[in-house]
């Protein structure tokens, strides 16, 4: 096989990684992937470092097994405590994490950089985020969102709890940031009701999106850009669940049909 017609590995804690998957497929039509949900050790966002760095190393281990040439860390919150161990073990391989091109494309976009960031527990207290944005000039406010994944995990996405619980996190940001990270995989998919508490004039910046573009870029610039259009990519979760179809739904905006350890597009 061609080097660039390998796949792209990537993995998540769960299901919401799949819309960074979303916006990769969109702009790398191209390539195949192979995603890993590990949903039988979700949430991570609530585990210590050393646990994170461990389950990504043999989330890691099971997608190099398909002969990857990329690999992507859809979680934010293995991102911003993995990834360097994850490119210690593999050297070889284009290793990306969704924080430095998420925290770019706020640093392009914002017009003041003052920049809001909410994520998970682990990756608000790994400073990463903060860290990247403050050596390049911007003013940085940061929040944990705990609530944010149960309420997307429970559908809950137009619903006035969830709308209550945004403006209790975020009021506060509202006359402080232009731009707002959503550093968690599930926050896409509430954008709505964070865009309303934040202040609908403020950029909302997904990590999907940002490491689409960082991607494409590093691939073509090693002659690894697969071209030719790819509906075969491969999913699979650690633990299956009934209630996986219907989230993985709101995740992808198509339906997809779940079976143990392995789904597919429908
Ligand atoms: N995927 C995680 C992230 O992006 C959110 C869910 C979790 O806590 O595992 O940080």
């Amino acid at each position: 096989m061609q080097e660039s017609e390998r796949p792209i590995g990537i993995f998540d804690s769960g299901i919401g990684g799949l819309t960074v998957y979303r916006a990769l497929k969109k702009l790398l039509p191209g390539e195949r992937f192979v995603y890993l949900g590990d949903t039988a050790r979700l949430p991570y966002g609530t585990k210590s470092p050393r646990t994170i760095i461990r389950f990504s190393l043999e989330n890691a281990e099971f997608l190099t097994k398909f002969d990857v040439k990329a690999l992507v860390v859809a979680c934010n919150t293995s991102s911003s405590v993995a990834l360097d161990e994850l490119k210690k073990k593999y050297p070889q391989l284009v290793i990306m994490g969704v924080i430095e091109p998420s925290a770019r494309m706020a640093l392009n976009l914002s017009p003041r950089k003052k920049i809001g960031v909410i994520g998970t527990e682990a990756t608000i207290r790994s400073g990463k985020y903060q860290k990247f944005l403050r050596e390049r000039g911007a003013e940085v406010f940061s929040k944990a969102c705990p609530l944010f994944v149960p309420l997307v995990e429970e559908g809950w996405i137009d619903h006035p709890v969830t709308r209550m619980v945004a403006e209790e996190y975020l009021g506060e940001f509202k006359n402080r940031v232009d731009t707002l990270i959503l550093g968690c995989t599930h926050y896409p998919v509430i954008k709505k009701a964070i865009s309303l508490a934040v202040g609908e004039d403020k950029i909302l910046v997904e990590s999907g999106e940002a490491v689409g573009i960082e991607l494409k870029k590093i691939l073509n610039s090693r002659g690894l850009l697969s071209r030719e259009n790819q509906d075969n990519d491969l999913f699979f979760v650690t633990d299956y669940l009934q209630k996986f179809e219907r989230v993985a739904s709101l995740f992808l905006g198509k339906k997809v049909k779940i079976e143990e350890r392995k789904f597919s597009l429908c």
